[in-house]
């Protein structure tokens, strides 16, 4: 039977590649002295790695989203270090198949580095053996000696303040931070002790865009921000959420494409082509 041209959208040039220069974490730095914005995205597996190793995407993330998105919990809570090894391992893979390096950041997921300062290091420990060339933690009070023996012991840091998903039955659920005079005050003195500790980055999530400016410019480490406005030193999407295949439509949230429509359309094709015959065509049987 005949094949069918398929209506394929292709992308309009190709990205040179040589053109990607790998991120380290001095780098972070100096990519906020010299002005120039810092994408992040979060990734979880092999697959979507190898195509993010393709694009100009600064710094990957495997966030404890993870837990959400890929497993379908109400909150991160129930990520582990198995859980984020795992990722981190697969993520990483998929980077090195693609043949192309990506700062690659990994999630210590909830009560990871809250259990005193030997287990923190052999959780993050693990972390960096399956791939990742940082960790995240959210929050700082109480763990300053985790963050600060980290960087010590040649692991970079990247900090997590606003809206901290780990706390969120602290903080009542997932709602913008910073939006009082005490909030706000607290906000920059965690950030100022975040960099203070050897942090090389910040994350920022969910507080107004005010306070996300006044926080970037109180620091020389550049802050990346996830709904903290747009006069911070770089943006972070859940990768899930901003390709449309999650049904997470939050303010800060542009969907570039609505992933999840195209893979309906996909599947119906599939099972039309199926029920008329047309699948397998020509070219999709093995011969004699
Ligand atoms: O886990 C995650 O995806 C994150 C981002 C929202 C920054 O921490």
């Amino acid at each position: 039977m005949e094949q069918t041209p398929r209506n394929y959208r292709t992308p309009d040039a190709a990205i040179d590649l040589t053109e990607l220069h790998p991120l380290t974490a001095p780098d972070f730095a100096k990519r906020k002295k010299s002005n120039r914005k810092i994408s992040m995205i979060t990734c979880y597996d092999a697959v979507f790695a190898q195509i993010i190793a393709r694009t100009p995407i600064d710094c990957v993330l495997v966030g404890d989203s993870c837990a959400m998105v890929v497993h379908g919990e109400k909150t991160t809570i129930p990520a582990t270090v198995d859980m984020m090894i795992t990722h981190t391992r697969s993520v990483r893979t998929g980077l090195q198949a693609a043949g192309l390096a990506k700062f690659l950041v990994a999630d210590m997921p909830f009560l990871s580095f809250r259990a005193g300062l030997p287990v923190a290091i052999e959780a993050a420990g693990a972390l960096m053996r399956a791939g990742a060339d940082a960790v995240k933690l959210e929050g700082v009070d109480g763990h300053e000696d985790v963050v600060h023996n980290l960087v010590q012991s040649g692991i970079p840091v990247m900090g997590h303040l606003g809206l901290t998903p780990q706390s969120f039955h602290t903080l009542g659920g997932h709602k913008v931070q910073g939006r009082n005079n005490s909030s706000v005050e607290v906000l920059k003195a965690q950030a100022l002790k975040l960099e203070q500790l050897g942090c090389f980055a910040l994350v920022l999530e969910c507080i107004p865009e005010k306070l996300g400016g006044e926080i970037a410019r109180q620091l020389s480490i550049p802050v990346i921000g996830i709904g903290a406005g747009r006069e911070v030193d770089g943006q972070v999407l859940v990768l899930h959420d901003m390709l449309g295949l999650t049904g997470f439509t939050a303010t800060f949230v542009h969907r570039y494409i609505d992933g999840s429509a195209l893979v309906v359309q996909a599947l119906k094709e599939y099972c039309d082509d199926i029920d008329s015959g047309a699948f397998p065509g020509a070219t999709e049987v093995f011969g004699p």
